[in-house]
């Protein structure tokens, strides 16, 4: 038996690093997916052909950890190949590790929920990564627009909108772990002062969440837009983000932030249809790249 999976990357609307100390966030599935295929052979070994990801190791380790789980000890094979790069920062790592998980589930006919899927990659994420909050799985896992808070202890789906956001690339990889931790060390140091800073970006997620409810967008990307200034304050911007963000919004966007734990991968700007040549045109301008794509996908699924 052969099986085909996929679950879809991620972008970060409102509440980066925040997330990562105890503050909601606010997380989307995208339309770019990771697609995992998985079958039992006759070896006595595992094989993985993972071309797409960093690394093939949150598949070994998904794959352990699931046999361990039911006492497998058939082999299976798993071919990884997505529609992204991982080099844009849309979550091949963790798309993967979900989609693994729910791959070889089918294969041994083993029913894992959503939750327990989650909950799986989560453990798989912070044996590899030892840092992260998980909104990443959260995201591959259930997909849509989700409120979360870090290791899914809230996992809320916001309506089925699809956004009307642009989304570009900064053109450089972000080294997440570098950004966490960066933050962490300032927050050693200056512990007031970044609390304060947490606490801004957690009202401004609490307010998106209810301009998003509410499709109240003017609003919701003045969050945007000052979550991205709380972002520069934390130190996780760089120029060329920045400069991107102020293009969009000089462009006439709604509002406009980095994604991501910053240092690069993307930015993304909320704009209405008739600004959105603009913004883009914008964004391109200044070095950016677009990436087409829209959120409120569907999360993980059986594709064959
Ligand atoms: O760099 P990304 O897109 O994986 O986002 C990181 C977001 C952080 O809040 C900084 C870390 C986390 O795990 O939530």
């Amino acid at each position: 038996m052969k099986i085909k999976v996929s679950a879809p990357g991620k972008l970060m609307l409102l509440g980066e690093h925040a997330v990562v100390y105890g503050y909601p966030c606010i997380a989307m599935a995208v339309d770019k997916r990771l697609y995992v295929t998985a079958e039992i052979i006759d070896s006595k070994g595992d094989e993985t052909i993972a071309p797409q990801v960093k690394e093939s190791r949150f598949v070994l380790e998904a794959i352990a950890k699931f046999k361990e789980k039911y006492n497998i000890k058939q082999s299976v094979r798993i071919r990884t190949n997505g529609d992204f790069s991982h080099n844009v920062g849309l979550g091949s790592s963790s798309a993967v590790t979900v989609a693994t998980f729910k791959a070889i589930s089918e294969i041994f006919n083993k029913s894992l929920s959503l939750r327990e899927i989650f909950d799986l990659s989560y453990e798989v994420n912070l044996k590899i990564q030892g840092v992260g909050s998980g909104f990443d799985l959260a995201a591959a896992t259930f997909g849509g627009t989700l409120y979360f808070i870090r290791g899914g202890k809230v996992i809320e789906p916001l309506g089925n909108e699809t956004l009307p956001l642009v989304v570009g690339y900064s053109g450089t990889k972000a080294d997440t772990p570098f950004y966490v931790r960066k933050v962490a060390e300032t927050f050693k140091r200056r512990q007031t002062e970044i609390k304060d800073i947490l606490r801004k970006i957690e009202a401004l997620v609490i307010s998106g969440k209810k301009n998003i409810l509410n499709r109240d967008y003017k609003n919701l990307g003045k969050c945007l837009t000052e979550n991205h200034l709380l972002l520069q304050k934390l130190g996780v911007s760089i120029p060329k983000l920045d400069a991107m963000v102020e293009a969009a919004n000089k462009a006439g966007a709604w509002g406009a932030k980095l994604s991501g734990a910053g240092g690069g991968d993307c930015m993304t700007a909320l704009v209405s249809n008739d600004k959105r040549t603009a913004v883009e045109e914008a964004i391109k301008k200044v070095g950016g790249e677009i990436i087409n794509v829209t959120n409120n996908a569907e999360g993980v699924r059986i594709d064959q």
